[in-house]
């Protein structure tokens, strides 16, 4: 029976997981989503394509390839109809290449508008949410109240969904918030109507079966293990669970199923939204990084905060995840700079550790080890011999610290610019 190898970022997100699947996803039959939602955005880049996807995996441009939204994952019908509108424009075969399960959690209007209401009262402590409904979804779905795709053929269904918003109505009551929602309702209901047409599967059975018929599945994570609602700088967290282990409740497989695990990172540190970054730049150099690699968020838009690569929470991640080989991205972006910082330790109320402790709040200090920058651009290499030393020895450096391969190292957004280094190791 094979193994269901995993890709997951291992920092706030935005570590260029959907650039990787799309590249490695050839090597694959399935491609399924395990958690999170529309809050993702994946971009992919190929023959002059720029395209973001939210709920869709990203094999979904590979006809050799099963495309499965698992039951972890929570779907705005809006926005899932939106995508596949998109992708048949460009001639993808959704019907065939896609398919959803039938435990995934439905992200209602009044969730939507929850989130916004939460967040607003918030204030100054929000949480800097995508706003897409996540929270009060999965808060539904823990407190078993939640509607999902299987629902959508009941015939109570249409009762199902009001009494689930009279619910939402009443805790509404409680925000100064106002809303209307008769527009996305309309909207909405029109497409469930579409997502009816779509192949609705039991995708614990298919993912499984399909390990047994020998096929390669891959799970494609969303979001990043310091986002992690267990343990990510809560509460500025979001709402699944983000690690490996989110692949086993997130499709149905089971612990010992789990093969390769692909973890990813930037060579630098992104975060969109409020909480801790212990590295983050607040100067020119910070803005020389999001200009550089145009850290503007995939999904909101919003910039991103940007900081140096920070060793401490990427061995916590790796730990987590069990992570068996590491993907480097956007190395590219650092080229320009004298010395690169890397922080290897934390100084905790003046104590060192290498822990990321209960709270990263400013008690922590960034302890930093410098390296050797390059000034040449390094886009459009595709020859790990053709690298710049600086960056041969930053890679080396990276290898021994976090005592993993970097098997695979993205220079460039678009699928040509990545150099697999290890090919017998990624196809395993
Ligand atoms: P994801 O959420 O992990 O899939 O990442 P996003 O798509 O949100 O953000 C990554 C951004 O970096 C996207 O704009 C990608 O096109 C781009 N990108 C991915 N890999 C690289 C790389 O190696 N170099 C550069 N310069 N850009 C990259
Ligand atoms: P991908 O898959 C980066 C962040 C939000 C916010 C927090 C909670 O593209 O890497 P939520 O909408 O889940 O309630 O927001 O999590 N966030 C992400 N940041 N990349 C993402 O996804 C994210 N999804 C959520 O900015 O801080
Ligand atoms: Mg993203």
């Amino acid at each position: 029976m094979n193994k269901i190898d995993v890709l997951l970022g291992l920092q706030w997100g935005d570590e260029g997981k959907g650039k990787v699947v799309d590249t490695l996803a050839g090597r694959y039959n399935v491609i399924a989503r395990f958690q999170g939602g529309p809050n993702a955005g994946h971009t992919l880049e190929f023959d002059g394509i720029h395209h973001v996807l939210h709920l869709i995996p990203s094999g979904i441009f590979h006809t050799n390839a099963i495309n499965i939204i698992g039951n972890g994952v929570v779907i705005d019908p809006i926005i899932l109809v939106d995508e596949i509108r998109q992708l048949e424009e460009m001639n993808v075969n959704i019907n065939e290449q896609m398919a959803i399960s039938r435990k995934a959690h439905l992200i209602l209007p009044t969730h939507r508008i929850l989130d916004a209401a939460k967040e607003k009262a918030k204030g100054a402590n929000k949480i800097g949410s995508t706003l897409k409904g996540i929270g009060p979804t999965y808060m539904d779905k823990t407190g078993r109240n939640g509607l999902r795709i299987g629902d959508i053929m009941h015939p109570d269904f249409k009762k199902s969904y009001q009494d689930l918003v009279e619910k939402h109505k009443s805790l509404l009551k409680a925000y100064d918030f106002e809303y209307d929602l008769t527009e996305a309702e309309a909207e909405w209901f029109k497409s469930i109507e579409r997502i009816k047409q779509l192949k609705i599967i039991n995708s614990e059975y298919v993912i499984n079966d399909s390990r047994k018929a020998g096929k390669k599945v891959l799970a494609e994570g969303a979001q990043g293990t310091l986002l992690d609602i267990d343990f990510g700088s809560y509460p500025f967290v979001t709402s699944s669970n983000t690690v490996t282990a989110g692949v086993c409740t997130g499709l149905g497989v089971p612990p010992n199923s789990i093969g390769e695990v692909f973890g990813i990172f930037k060579a630098y540190c992104t975060r969109v939204g409020s909480g801790p970054f212990p590295t983050e730049l607040n100067d020119e150099t910070g803005e020389a990084l999001r200009k550089k690699g145009n850290e503007f968020g995939a999904t909101t838009g919003r910039p991103r905060r940007c900081g140096w690569l920070d060793l401490v929470s990427l061995k916590y991640s790796i730990m987590l995840n069990g992570v068996t080989q590491l993907i480097l991205t956007k190395a590219d972006v650092l080229s320009g700079f004298d010395t690169i910082k890397v922080c290897t330790a934390y100084k905790v109320n003046g104590e060192l550790s290498k822990e990321v402790p209960f709270s990263l709040d400013d008690e922590v200090e960034p302890v930093y080890t410098e390296v050797k920058g390059w000034h040449q651009e390094i886009d459009g290499i595709t020859d790990i011999e053709r690298i710049p030393t600086e960056l041969h020895d930053y890679i080396d450096f990276l290898e021994k610290e976090l005592e993993l391969p970097i098997n695979v190292i993205s220079l460039g957004p678009d699928r040509k610019q990545t150099i697999v280094r290890n090919p017998e190791l990624v196809n395993h």
